[in-house]
Order: C-alpha cells, then structure tokens, then sequence
C-alpha cells in the first residue's frame, strides 16, 4: 500500500560474508511534495524548484539530496546539519542553496541562480531521515523570454527581385520566423536556418524574396513557449531596391575607361 514501505538494510561485507538483508516493515512518517507542472526557469535568473514535506515537519536533522542523473555528485547535499559540497556537481556550485530558515516549516525547496540552458530537465528532491525516505522529481523547462531585435537586411538582388534576410540572436528554445509583406498578408520564406550559439541559446536567420517594392516586409520571431515576440519592419523595400544591380560588363566598362589615361600616360 501507498503507505508503508519496505527498506532494505545491508550489512558490511566486513561484517558477515554474505550479504543478509532485512526488510523492516515501517510506516510512513512522511511524504514530499513537488510540482505537477514542469517549472519553468529563465536563462540568467532565479528560480525556485519546489520540495516541501508533508505533513508539516522539521527537515532540519534530515539528509536533503537534490540530484539529477548522478546521484553521487549531487546538485545540493544537505546531510548531519552541514552543506557538504565536496562531491557536489561542478556545474551547481555556487549556483544553488537551500532555503536555511525555511526547513523548520520542512520547505526542502532549491533555489538556483543564473540558470543556464544545460539546467533543463529532471531533478530529483529525496529527503531521509533515520527510519524513512521519499523522493519525488521535478522538471525544469528552460526558456529566454525572447532573443535580440531581427535584423533585415538585403541578401541578393536578382533582376528586380530582392532577397532579404533576417536574422536574430540568444533565443530558447527554437524560435518561429513569420514574415509578412507589412498589410497582413503573409511571404512564404525561402530558406531558414538554425543555429547553436556557444551557451545553447539559438540564432536564426530567415529569408524570403520580393520583387514589390510596395512592400513593407515585416519579420516576426516568437518564443511559442511564452508566447513573446520581436518584430522588425523594413519601412520601405524600395530603400532596398536602391542598390542597382549592376551588370558586371557595365563595371569592366567603366574600369577600362580609368586605365585609359594611365595608359596614355605609360606611353606618353
Ligand atoms: C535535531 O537534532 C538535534 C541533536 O540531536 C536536537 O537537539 C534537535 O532538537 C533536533 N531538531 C529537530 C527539529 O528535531
Ligand atoms: C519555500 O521557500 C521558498 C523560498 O523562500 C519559497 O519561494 C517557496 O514558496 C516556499 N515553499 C512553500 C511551500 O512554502
């Protein structure tokens, strides 16, 4: 039943050359409660990844272990009253704590600083006293509310068309690129690619070609997750459309025409 539960004691090899195990039946003295809903966390801040013990009771004489896949190199060890912290994984030192004046009330719960894309995913809250154990585990989504400003910018010029980039920076999880001509009607992008900067975080960049200069292509790029976006409008294609495109004979043309007086000047 949900409320005993069956421990397992091993003795020391040193002690008896066999293992013998006892089960001790024992009655259950407590739970822990986590979340139901994943929690999100956001790149740089603070959160609060919740553990607290039910009913209502001290944890401060308790061993506290916050983990995630390695339960020998804890996210946080709490343990005889002290903060043990030299197995604790590298990637949480001095990014994590226990909330001290809150374990009387039994409030296990691990706050963690700077929280980095890696931080995504389960953890584990496990609590154990000298007769009894609970564990439950915790999801933690990781998300920038949104990345930097999209930047449009001419990509290629062919003929009359125009091919335009957007481009933007420091998103989590994979941004969506809308784009639209500027009255609501949507341009189809041509390509999209995206990429992973060095700290996890995404760039994106999305282009689509016009050959409209009435248009007034508007990137749009949306975190879904929490539903924030950042938007870029090109005031005018046309500003776009300034550069010529110049026909490469043109160019040889005119680039002849300068060596001709230096020509002269070799022979003269
Ligand atoms: C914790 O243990 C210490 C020493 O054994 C004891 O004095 C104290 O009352 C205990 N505290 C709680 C809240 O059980
Ligand atoms: C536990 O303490 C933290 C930090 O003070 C707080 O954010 C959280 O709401 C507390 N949890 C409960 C269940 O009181």
């Amino acid at each position: 039943s949900r409320d005993s539960k069956l421990l397992y004691f091993k003795t020391p090899a040193s002690v008896s050359l066999c293992f013998i195990q006892f089960k001790v039946f024992l009655s259950k003295t407590f739970t822990v409660l986590g979340s139901d809903q994943p929690i999100i966390a956001v790149v740089g801040e603070v959160v609060v990844l919740p553990c607290q013990l039910s009913p209502r009771m001290s944890a401060v004489n308790k061993t506290i272990r916050w983990f995630r896949d390695q339960i020998n190199s804890p996210v946080y060890l709490y343990k005889n009253r002290f903060h043990i912290t030299d197995k604790q994984d590298q990637a949480y030192r001095g990014r994590t704590t226990l909330f001290i004046e809150e374990l009387g009330i039994g409030n296990v719960s691990l706050g963690m600083r700077n929280v980095r894309v890696s931080d995504e995913g389960i953890y584990g809250c496990f609590v154990e006293s000298l007769i009894w154990y609970e564990e439950t585990t915790i999801e933690v989504i990781v998300t920038v509310g949104t990345g930097s400003d999209p930047l449009i910018y001419p990509d290629d010029y062919e003929g009359k068309r125009i091919q335009l980039g957007c481009k933007s920076s420091g998103w989590y999880p994979k941004p969506e690129v809308t784009w639209t001509d500027g009255k609501s009607q949507k341009l189809t992008s041509v390509s999209e690619t995206i990429e992973t900067e060095d700290d996890g975080l995404f760039s994106v960049n999305s282009y689509v070609i016009t050959g409209d200069s009435s248009h007034k292509p508007t990137c749009r790029i949306q975190n879904n997750f929490m539903k924030e976006t950042r938007e870029s409008i090109v005031f005018s294609s046309k500003s776009m459309f300034f550069f010529p495109s110049v026909s490469p004979w043109l160019v040889a043309f005119f680039v002849l025409l300068g060596l001709v007086p230096v020509a002269i000047c070799i022979a003269i």
